[in-house]
């Protein structure tokens, strides 16, 4: 054995490349539950690529046939409905083992210096993770995949001048039609993957050269013992495999759960209008996206001021994410060492997430528009205020408070019309939720101190 693995060393690095990023990368001996999400992440790649292979053997990327091959591989090819189901739930499982991994990243700062790249490769993961999704969703060529893209490339409609021509090239048609199905199913299984591969690569190549952060925000490679192993690492493998192996156990417990008792996640993981073939003449009753993308689509639908400025502050939504690390220059990254201002605030971000997610999927009425409306205006706060929070010393959070609560009032007034009664009534009593937002997570900072306390970060990992 050893002897086939010198004759490998010789001629490839296989060795060193185990050492460096295996049983000599020292990771954080403090890794908790949330550090699971990245492996967890890695495996349903794998799960997406290795369903999708066997998936193409038998889908037929036609207008005419596509439908229907989907069906056959549910109704009659030998396991096909497994391989679809695990496909499809693992779409789904993606975005919340993304989602989780993106939090562990707010909560503990892990987009900080100097980790900033890091962030950055994950943010184009997530573009492009949200590019194959969207794109994949046509595929089985239903009715919400057909009404579906529909609107999601009318999107480019909204750009001035050029839009018509720039949704007429995307889908190379004037409509959806078999070259729209074609080029997405080129995308989908070949070019995006490969995208996402390397992305992947290098998200990880990135965070080894920096080393990962850890539930206390404490850079350990400061600390060092006379070999240069940091005093708070233990080697990634096996402590780390091992332990990964637990997530990955418990992970595939629910994931299969979900396959064989319930793949449909009661309409949120396989939407039911699209049980039916595409059909251009019948538009379904509620389009709307699958859950992952609808905080986004709520943010597109509250902003009415344009359809072009709808389209700007839904990318605006996903850019400022991007720009975490600069908009949050506090030196302290964990937030158990934060203000108690801060984990309100992430925590009230969180929330308000969840609560936009909730609202693209349900019909327009006027209480839900208004609360699009006033979770949109908490979205972009959020930015705002953590912005403030950087200088905790410094910052005049009661001044804030008012700035920002005297804008909202500003575009209140400009929205408000009395004479669309149910409208008006809602702005009206709605306007708590963002004044309210800002008043626990400014003006009660402002006044009360220990919410505007810092905690002494230690020098070493805790727990
Ligand atoms: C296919 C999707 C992704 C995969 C396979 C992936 C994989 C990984 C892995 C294996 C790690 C190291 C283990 C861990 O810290 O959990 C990691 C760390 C990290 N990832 Fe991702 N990632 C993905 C998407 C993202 C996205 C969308 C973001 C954010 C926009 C992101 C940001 C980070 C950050 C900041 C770290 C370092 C965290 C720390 O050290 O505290 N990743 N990723």
């Amino acid at each position: 054995m050893q002897g086939l693995l010198n004759w490998i060393d010789a001629r490839f690095p296989l060795t060193k490349v185990w050492n460096e990023h295996l049983a000599e990368y020292y990771a954080p001996k403090n890794f908790n539950f949330w550090y699971f999400f990245g492996s967890l992440a890695l495996l349903v790649l794998v799960i997406q690529i290795v369903s999708g292979i066997f998936l193409t053997m038998h889908y037929k990327p036609d207008a005419e046939m596509a439908y229907a091959s989907v069906e056959y591989i549910m109704r009659d090819v030998p396991g096909g409905w497994f391989i679809r189901y695990m496909h499809s739930t693992g779409a789904s499982a993606f975005f919340i083992v993304v989602y989780l991994h993106m939090f562990r990243g707010l909560i503990y700062g892990s987009y900080k210096g100097p980790r900033e790249l890091v962030w950055l490769i994950g943010m184009a993961i997530y573009l492009a993770l949200m590019a194959e999704a969207f794109m994949g969703y046509l595929l089985p060529w239903g009715n919400m995949s057909y009404w579906g893209a529909q609107v999601i490339i009318n999107l480019f409609n909204t750009i001035p001048v050029i839009g018509s021509d720039v949704s007429t090239w995307i889908r190379g048609d004037y409509v959806i039609a078999d070259a729209t199905l074609n080029r997405l199913f080129a995308l989908h299984v070949a070019a995006l993957p490969l995208v996402l591969v390397a992305l992947v690569f290098v998200h990880i190549v990135a965070l080894h050269v920096v080393g990962s952060n850890n539930p206390d925000g404490v850079e350990i490679k400061k600390l060092k013992d006379e070999n240069g192993i940091p005093l708070d690492g233990i080697p990634f493998h096996p402590y780390y495999t091992v332990k990964d192996i637990v997530g990955v156990g418990v992970f595939l417990l629910v994931f299969f759960a979900i396959i064989f008792f319930g793949p449909e996640m009661g309409g949120y993981f396989l939407e039911h209008a699209n049980f039916e073939p595409a059909n251009p003449l019948k538009t379904p009753e509620h389009i709307a996206p699958v859950w992952y993308f609808t905080p986004f689509y709520t943010v597109l639908r509250a902003v009415t001021l344009s359809p072009f400025m709808g389209t700007l502050a839904m990318f605006g939504a996903i850019v400022l994410l991007a720009l975490l690390p600069w908009i949050d220059g506090n030196p302290i990254k964990s937030w158990r060492y934060r203000s108690k201002a801060h984990t309100i605030n992430i925590l009230l971000f969180a929330a308000c997430f969840l609560v936009l997610g909730y609202l693209g999927v349900k019909p327009v009425i006027p209480m839900l528009k208004e609360l699009g409306t006033r979770m949109t205006e908490i979205y972009f706060m959020f930015f705002i205020v953590l912005w403030i929070h950087s200088k905790p010393g410094k910052a005049n959070f009661v001044m804030w408070f008012l700035i920002l609560a005297a804008v909202i009032v500003g575009i209140d007034l400009f929205r408000y019309n009395p004479e669309a009664t149910d409208d008006a009534s809602q702005i009206v009593w709605q306007w708590i939720f963002p004044i309210g937002y800002l008043a626990l997570t400014l003006l009660l900072p402002g006044v009360v101190k220990s919410f505007n306390t810092e905690k002494i970060v230690p020098e070493r990992v805790t727990s």
